[in-house]
């Protein structure tokens, strides 16, 4: 499918004065990540994640037909339950750049209410979960004018106008492993939007879990934005790209085999990875704290000691993802509670799992 293919053709929009949708999106985490992009949206390299299914946003989007038209965009925004002006300048951004796929948006006066079900200070990153909660309600309204729309158009136009607000939202549509980004080796993938994992996936990594240390729940020190474009004139950059796309050929063949050993070693390097290109950037960033270290440490010494198939994941941040089998749950549990809590910030962690994608409420 190309751009084209998204822009809303008829509908009648004199049906709809007012209304209401909710829906509830998750949040994700790349395996294999997104850094580097260019206008519009578009990723430098195919990346792939685990969709979570406790970390969430639940957005209402109401609307009702202004009763003078004009071009501008009316929105009021409610972050759980408080009027959130700051939150325009992004969501303005964000339609602008949907304007052209659902011209309607001008019609309405919007109120987006939404709230998130981890802490707002906690270092995880709601853009995914939040643009792709909000792009759903829209998507919604367009279903509404044009009931013929199928739910596989649904899906993938929401994961499309999704992607234009965040580009890792374009993954928080869908479960339970999600690629975004055009790859030889994955049938389908596109750099508009996310698609479902198109393989069948190995029962090893059936429920797979991710328990989010926070290390450091303070503002994040470099936006997005800033890191993809740190990726411009990077030393580095294209053979990044080029291993991002290797490494999803092998993920490819290890989800299916359900080789734990082989999952551990490449998205171990990967997190790493994303974390050297910010230190061999210019500016450099550190965004690991040296509570991420301590834990790295601990990890590793485990999985020597006990030869279990514990690994971690890092986003743009110093917190730390922990991610090991179901089957791993209870001892691993007990490990994160002796030994790794100690080391987040007021002992605070998260227990997630990987999640079916987003609802309607
Ligand atoms: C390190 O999706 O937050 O988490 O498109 O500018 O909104 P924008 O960036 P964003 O970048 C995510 C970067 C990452 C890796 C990943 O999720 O793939």
């Amino acid at each position: 499918m190309t751009e084209k293919d998204f822009i809303l053709k008829k509908t009648n929009l004199s049906s709809l004065n007012k209304g209401s949708f909710t829906w509830k999106s998750p949040s994700n985490i790349a395996l294999v990540k997104y850094w580097g992009k260019s206008e519009p949206q578009i990723p430098k390299n195919a990346s792939i994640s685990f969709t979570l299914n406790n970390c969430h946003t639940t957005t209402s989007l109401e609307f009702s037909k202004k009763e003078k038209p004009n071009k501008d965009y009316s929105i009021q925004v409610i972050f759980e339950g408080e009027i959130k002006d700051n939150f325009k300048p992004k969501i303005k951004k964000f339609f602008k750049r949907i304007e052209k796929y659902i011209p309607f948006i001008t019609e309405y006066d919007f109120v987006i209410k939404t709230k998130n079900s981890f802490p707002h200070s906690s270092g995880i990153a709601s853009s995914a979960s939040g643009m792709s909660a909000l792009a759903l309600c829209l998507i919604s309204i367009e279903k509404e004018l044009n009931p013929e729309i199928t739910q596989e158009y649904l899906l993938k136009k929401a994961s499309f106008l999704a992607r234009l607000g965040s580009g890792s939202a374009a993954r928080s549509i869908e479960g339970e492993i999600v690629v975004w980004g055009e790859h030889k080796n994955i049938n389908n993938s596109s750099d508009l939007y996310g698609i479902k994992f198109p393989k069948k996936i190995h029962k090893n990594f059936n429920n797979y879990q991710d328990t989010i240390l926070l290390v450091d729940k303070g503002e994040k020190q470099v936006s997005s934005t800033i890191g993809h474009n740190l990726m411009n004139n990077h030393p580095f950059a294209q053979q990044r790209f080029d291993q991002a796309n290797d490494n999803i050929s092998k993920l490819k063949e290890i989800l299916q085999i359900g080789d734990l050993k082989a999952f551990v070693n490449l998205i171990e390097s990967e997190a790493l990875t994303l974390h050297a290109m910010m230190m061999t950037s210019n500016p450099y960033f550190v965004l690991m704290k040296p509570n991420t270290l301590k834990i790295i440490e601990k990890i590793w010494e485990y999985r020597k000691n006990t030869k279990s198939n514990i690994c971690f994941t890092l986003d743009a941040g110093a917190n730390v993802h922990v991610l090991f089998p179901e089957k791993e749950k209870e001892k691993v549990n007990l490990f994160i509670l002796n030994e790794l809590i100690q080391y987040c910030q007021n002992n605070h962690y998260i227990c997630d799992t990987v999640g079916a994608g987003a609802s309607q409420k």
